[in-house]
């Protein structure tokens, strides 16, 4: 008998016997049955030590802070991103098409680190990089788009929901969760098994010509994994590895009976890596940006240029 089964009877149970008016009352927890409790990741310090809790905030919570309205803005700019920023994306994309579950999703490509992660040196740019280039190399690779202001309203509320989302830790110290999951890279992909793992496993959702699915006012609601109105060759999702990583962790969605979002576990290293070298090499726009990357070599055997 599954979990959900239980809490729903003694729900009902207590319903009943409140309404019988039987003399006393047994409290039942409100539980929501269809999702699981928020989860709490371990912090660690430089050394790896482990020096605390943390619990992917409720965005319940976003209202207590002096300044919500900006964290609430750059939430839904994350969420909306095509719709409400025309000017700088390019795709038929969403920042948390990839940042699932508004980048609260361990191996989801999770911002809870971005905040504290940042500045950095990283070798596709060959020197730091902060967080406002950061999120506008997202929008000029992953978003086919162009960057925003760095001092924009919109930047700003970006920033302020990741530093929310990071609760405060101190600069030093990390939540242990994972932009992706592991995958074996000495693997080959096989595309051609690639194109039959995409039309078992994906072409439900993402269209048979990786179009993507809109809704009737034109919305996207499954996003496309090629053509025009996909991310261009200079994002990270361009890689076959990389999107391997992001595929079997987290890809077919909505396969679990439990309402999480993600977690895969439905193909092998070997098939998401397979369906990965077909989505990938399918047509896509090209990045003019691309002569700049990794300009002190380093480059990654996956990349695409
Ligand atoms: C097509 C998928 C995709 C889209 C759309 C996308 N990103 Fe990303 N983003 C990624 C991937 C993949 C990474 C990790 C890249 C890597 O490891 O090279 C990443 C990394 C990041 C990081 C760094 C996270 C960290 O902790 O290091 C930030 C911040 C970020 N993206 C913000 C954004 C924002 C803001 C948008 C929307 C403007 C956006 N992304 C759109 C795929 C995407
Ligand atoms: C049940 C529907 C469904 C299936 C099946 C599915 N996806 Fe997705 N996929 C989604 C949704 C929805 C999103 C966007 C997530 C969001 O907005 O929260 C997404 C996002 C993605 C993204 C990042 C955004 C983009 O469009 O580039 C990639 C890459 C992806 N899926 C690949 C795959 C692959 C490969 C398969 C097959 C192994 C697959 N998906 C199967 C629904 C699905």
């Amino acid at each position: 008998m599954s979990k959900q089964f239980w809490i729903a009877t003694a729900a009902a149970l207590a319903v009943t016997l409140g309404a019988a008016g039987a003399g006393w009352t047994f409290i039942v927890k409100p539980m929501r049955a269809d999702a699981p409790l928020m989860p709490t990741y371990d912090v660690v310090d430089e050394s790896g030590k482990i020096v605390g809790q943390y619990t992917v905030p409720s965005d319940d919570l976003i209202a207590k802070e002096p300044d919500a309205e900006a964290i609430m803005y750059g939430k839904r700019l994350l969420n909306e991103t095509a719709r409400l920023l025309p000017d700088n994306v390019g795709a038929g994309l969403n920042c948390n098409s990839c940042h699932l579950a508004q980048g609260k999703l361990d191996k989801g490509a999770p911002y809870i680190n971005a905040y504290n992660f940042y500045p950095r040196v990283m070798p596709r740019a060959g020197k730091e990089v902060n967080l406002v280039m950061r999120i506008n190399g997202c929008f000029q690779r992953s978003m086919n788009g162009k960057p925003l202001d760095p001092k924009s309203e919109e930047m700003t509320g970006m920033i302020a929901y990741m530093k929310w989302l990071g609760q405060g830790l101190p600069k030093e110290h990390m939540v242990k969760v994972e932009g992706a999951g592991k995958i074996d890279e000495t693997l080959v992909p096989d595309p051609v098994n690639g194109q039959a793992v995409y039309a078992a496993q994906c072409a439900v959702c993402h269209g048979n010509d990786g179009e993507g699915k809109k809704d009737q006012f034109g919305d996207y609601t499954f996003p496309p994994l090629w053509g025009d109105d996909s991310f261009n060759i200079g994002a990270g999702m361009a890689r076959t590895y990389k999107a391997a990583a992001f595929v079997k962790y987290n890809m077919p969605v909505s396969v679990h009976l439990d309402g999480t979002l993600g977690q895969g576990g439905v193909l092998t290293d070997q098939e998401a890596i397979d369906v990965s070298e077909y989505f990938t090499h399918m047509p896509r726009p090209d990045f003019a940006g691309k002569v700049k990357d990794w300009p002190t070599g380093k480059k990654p055997k996956d990349a695409r240029y």
